[in-house]
């Protein structure tokens, strides 16, 4: 009789390709035009649930995306349940013309994965699914109840999710939730993420005169949207890196002593990274190294800004009107609500003359810190060092899953994050991609994470 991990190892070649069919659907959840991909993406994922015998499939149709759910409830009342979550959606794939190969055509080069959703989430979110098929169709029990939840709406910031996990507390009535949607701290070393943060994302439109002007005729004479737009955000942070809005670090809950003396543990090699990004320097908020800044501290940043002419060539022109979408990353225990007041307010102190401004906010989500000492956590460190054959670390990292932190208030359940994708697989970014070894191990560490679990509990 072969166990779950002789099967995962044999059946490389067939996982591979199934993936390959999962990535080859364009499940862009935030083009309109791509809303019918989502949902056959949705509806290959059910079959899949389906097929490797996940009992009570259903696909739950939102205002937006739909929801799969599946469980698989034979281990008893007495064992932990487990509930499953990722995200079949992917970011649009532009600029298109940076990919080396078809961001829906997947391919493998060097040992790894290339697709958009390669490592966000699709790769990483399989690793779970074909783990629990490894235990159904080999015969072997399984030690913990699963639920699944994958949801097509998390690039867009889970609009649905928020709601249906209200309605629907019972049937995910769960002791755990386990996500893979991570990364781990670098190629090689297993690590746990115990800490995410926040977004809040807003979008600001200066308007100036009331249609676009002859910049002879006109400039120096009226206010510029363009000019005025950039003088404000120039005035959102310091040369040192400091946000400067007032209240804005008023809830930062500080690193402790002990946090700091734990990030200076973890192998980071500022040259190697510089390097990567082909920077001269990086920069962040003085008086904190990369990595505090880039996980345990917020961040302000434009992630896009346009205005006026941008066709070939010169026009001579003064826009009517500029804008730019601008986001923070926050940490515990700031309110992106909060933080949105509080940054539309700054904005409308520093606003020049002579324009006018409007803002809108997006989507965003609270950042979440879990407990250390969760047996879940322990199971999980475990399992890591079983297949990776190093000891598991713990990290804060940068990105959101702002669902997360919904899974602790509505739920009431501790999210373990296992991350099997790396900083470095380029996720959102052209030429996204999964390393294959990570697949593999990936599945073999969920694997052994079950079986695992019952060991830890309340230990
Ligand atoms: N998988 C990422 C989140 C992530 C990436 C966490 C790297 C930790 C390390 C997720 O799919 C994502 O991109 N989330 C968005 C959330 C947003 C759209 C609300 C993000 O972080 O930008
Ligand atoms: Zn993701």
């Amino acid at each position: 009789m072969s166990t779950p991990f002789d099967y995962i190892r044999k059946q490389q070649e067939t996982f591979k390709e199934e993936l390959f069919e999962l990535l080859r659907i364009p499940s862009i959840s935030a083009d309109p035009n791509h809303k019918k991909d989502v949902r056959r993406t949705a509806e290959f994922i059910a079959n899949q649930l389906q097929q490797i015998g996940i009992n009570n499939v259903s696909i739950e149709d939102t205002a937006g995306h739909p929801i799969v759910l599946g469980n698989y409830l034979k281990a008893g009342p007495d064992t932990p349940t487990i509930l499953i979550y990722g995200h079949y959606d992917v970011q649009p794939p532009d600029p298109l013309d940076k990919w080396e190969t078809q961001p829906f055509e997947p391919t493998v080069r060097d040992g790894k994965i290339y697709a958009r959703g390669a490592s966000d989430d699709k790769g990483q979110l399989y690793t779970h699914i074909k783990a629990i098929e490894s235990f159904i169709k080999t015969g072997t029990e399984l030690p913990a109840n699963i639920k699944f939840i994958i949801e097509g709406e998390e690039e867009i910031g889970s609009p649905s999710l928020v709601s249906f996990l209200a309605a629907n507390r019972e049937r995910l009535k769960c002791d755990m939730v386990l996500v893979s949607d991570t990364a781990m701290f670098a190629e090689d070393t297993p690590s746990i993420t115990y800490g995410l943060r926040g977004l809040m994302y807003l979008e600001v439109e200066v308007t100036g005169p009331n249609r676009d002007l002859h910049s002879g005729v006109y400039g120096g004479g009226v206010q510029n949207p363009a000019n005025a737009l950039c003088e404000m955000i120039a005035r959102l942070k310091d040369k040192n890196g400091v946000i400067q809005i007032p209240g804005f670090y008023d809830k930062v809950r500080p690193l402790t002593d002990q946090e700091r003396e734990a990030y200076a543990l973890l192998p980071f090699d500022q040259q190697a990274y510089n390097e990567a990004l082909q920077i001269d320097e990086a920069f962040g908020e003085a008086g904190y190294s990369t990595l505090e800044c880039v996980s345990g501290r917020p961040s302000l940043d434009v992630n896009g800004i346009w205005g006026g002419y941008l066709g070939e060539g010169a026009k001579t022109v003064l826009p009517s009107k500029a804008t730019a979408k601008i986001s923070a990353r926050l940490v515990p225990d700031q309110e992106p609500k909060e933080i949105f007041h509080l940054i539309e307010k700054r904005l409308h102190e520093v606003k020049p003359p002579g324009v006018n401004i409007k803002l809108a906010e997006h989507h965003g989500g609270h950042p979440v810190l879990v407990d250390l000492n969760f047996y879940g956590l322990k199971a999980a460190a475990a399992a890591y060092e079983d297949i990776y054959g190093k000891k598991a670390l713990f990290a804060r990292e940068g990105g959101s899953i702002p669902i997360v932190a919904d899974f602790a208030k509505t739920l009431n359940a501790t999210t373990i994050l296992m991350g099997f994708g790396l900083n470095s697989d380029a996720i959102h970014s052209p030429n996204e991609h999964f390393h294959l070894k990570d697949f593999e191990r990936g599945m073999l560490t969920s694997a052994r994470f079950f079986e695992l679990l019952g060991n830890y509990i309340d230990k």
